[in-house]
């Protein structure tokens, strides 16, 4: 089911949607499924649901990126003419990364299969004082209103993280601005930053020129490779100094927002003019070894496309699997006001759980049986505390959800599920998507994923949709809140012998107060 299947293996690169065809990019090796001889793989689409997998873009040729395409974007320049800006690497010993572009070698072909990298490349080098085996993965190039372009590259110096900005007249002599766009200490190397504007109001997106306009915020995101997780803030561009600051409210590196609490990195957006919305695409590793994946030959998938916009209340932003995703689904389960006592579960039956989409909307009565957080739970994470108070650790109001890829007798699932605590003054909410029992196979990563939810739970209500796909779980709490995506490899439940249940182990009686389920269909990936 997910978009792209084929031996990708890492961050989405230079994402666009241009003359009706969409085009995805990817860090790829084409010789087998460990990383190296990255190239630029390239799939098309005219949906973003069935894809053709076309010959790399882009491959070590030339002594600006003889070792390796790295990461980078898509511009579309005025005139409707793409440009790709990508990280070269020039050297093997020292591993100097610069920056350089590639323009389609025919505009008239609709694939846009060849590209061109001209010979005056490379056009950044890292200034002196830059490091330059951390000087990469130039963003999208928007032109500023004094008609200058601009990019981001992400760096360091020392545990510093830094977003690099260049500017441009002519998009070939790049000049480095005199501050940073944005820089935070004891945050380590910046992967693959991402800045652009999202409007205030509405669920629109914006290109990314609109990041000067005044009623936009801007977003930046930072990859971070310490935690292998991506952070956002949500802030104000100034174009008087050329600078980005986070909103009083928001934390730069380990403590901030993630984009997803899962397994998601090296994220980027893109956006779609043909539907008016910003697009999120992420890098969902393997969790198996090393060995598993040369024996199955391949490795890492693309995230679900996701749109992304501004939550109402400012303080983060939301995701939610692209509309087009609903074209898969095929034969269809309801359940409506079921519920669910202390200790109860409930097959869905009818649909094929190896690979489904699922929207459950839980209430309870009350949240007077919510467990008390314990002071000393303070210092742990929600990852921790998920790991703590798993899915069969009873609580007061919840852990209620659903188990995913369960095998009939749960030897292995996959649950995922809200656990309320009681606070001082308020509630928190947690959300986790645990591996720990996904599967029998001892090798792997089972992580106990989680984050909280930032949710007003007045209409004591929960909302949960997961999208699951044999070895991938991608949820989305509370109108894509909090994202989480797992990847699990289960023995016993897989295919036909893979289950889906709705549980509550909390004290507190809870209700399913409706549940859609859908088998989903295959997409065509050629
Ligand atoms: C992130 C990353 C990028 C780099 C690319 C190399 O996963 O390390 O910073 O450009 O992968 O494949």
């Amino acid at each position: 089911m997910d978009g792209c299947s084929n031996n990708p293996r890492a961050d989405p690169n230079g994402p666009m949607f241009y003359n009706g065809i969409y085009h995805l990019f990817y860090q790829y090796n084409p010789f087998g499924a460990v990383w190296g001889n990255i190239v630029w793989g390239h799939s098309v689409s005219t949906d973003l649901i069935n894809w053709k997998q076309l010959k790399p873009a882009l491959t070590p040729s030339k002594p600006f990126d003889k070792y390796g395409c790295w990461s980078g974007s898509a511009t579309i320049l005025p005139g409707n003419k793409p440009i790709i800006l990508y990280t070269g690497v020039v050297d093997e010993s020292q591993r100097t990364e610069v920056q350089n572009y590639a323009i389609p070698a025919n505009l008239s072909d609709p694939y846009l299969q060849d590209w061109i990298k001209p010979n005056d490349n490379p056009i950044i080098v890292a200034d002196p004082g830059v490091n330059t085996t951390a000087f990469r993965d130039p963003t999208t190039a928007w032109m500023g209103r004094d008609g200058r372009w601009r990019t981001v590259i992400g760096s360091r110096r020392s545990h510093r993280g830094i977003a690099y900005l260049y500017k441009s007249k002519d998009f070939k002599k790049w000049v480095k601005a005199k501050h940073p766009l944005h820089s935070a200490p004891k945050t380590g190397n910046w992967e693959c930053p991402d800045f652009f504007p999202v409007p205030v109001q509405g669920t629109n997106g914006l290109d990314v020129s609109l990041v000067e306009k005044s009623d936009v915020k801007c977003v930046l995101k930072v990859s971070l490779d310490t935690t292998r997780y991506d952070y956002y803030t949500i802030g104000k561009y100034y174009p008087k100094n050329d600078r980005y600051m986070p909103d009083s409210n928001f934390v730069d590196g380990m403590n901030g927002l993630r984009l997803d609490y899962g397994n998601f990195y090296a994220s980027k957006t893109f956006f779609d003019q043909r539907k008016k919305r910003r697009i999120l695409w992420g890098w969902t590793n393997e969790s198996d070894t090393r060995m598993d994946d040369v024996e199955k030959g391949w490795a890492g998938i693309q995230s679900l496309p996701r749109k992304v916009w501004l939550d109402p209340s400012g303080k983060q932003l939301l995701q939610w699997p692209i509309e087009e995703l609903e074209t898969l689904r095929g034969h269809k389960v309801h359940l409506k006001s079921q519920k669910l006592k202390k200790g109860n579960l409930v097959e869905v039956k009818g649909i094929t759980p190896a690979q489904a989409d699922v929207e459950v909307v839980f209430s309870f009565p009350s949240l007077d049986k919510a467990e008390p957080f314990n002071p000393s739970w303070a210092k742990f994470d929600a990852q921790e505390l998920c790991s703590r108070k798993g899915s069969t650790v009873e609580g007061g109001l919840g852990p209620f959800g659903i188990l995913t890829l369960a095998s009939k007798n749960l030897e292995e699932f996959t649950p995922v599920f809200f656990r309320i605590f009681k606070m001082k003054n308020n509630f928190k909410v947690l959300l986790c998507s645990d591996a720990s029992r996904s599967s029998l196979k001892k090798e792997l990563y089972k992580p106990s994923f989680a984050g909280f939810v930032d949710v007003d739970l007045s209409s004591k209500k929960l909302s949960l949709r997961s999208l699951i796909d044999h070895s991938v779980v991608e949820s989305f709490g509370q109108g894509g809140k909090v994202c989480i995506t797992s990847r699990v490899y289960p023995t016993l439940a897989v295919f036909n012998d893979a289950h889906l249940f709705a549980f509550n182990n909390g004290t507190e009686a809870i209700s399913v107060e409706t549940l859609d389920a859908w088998s989903m269909k295959q997409p065509l990936i050629y």
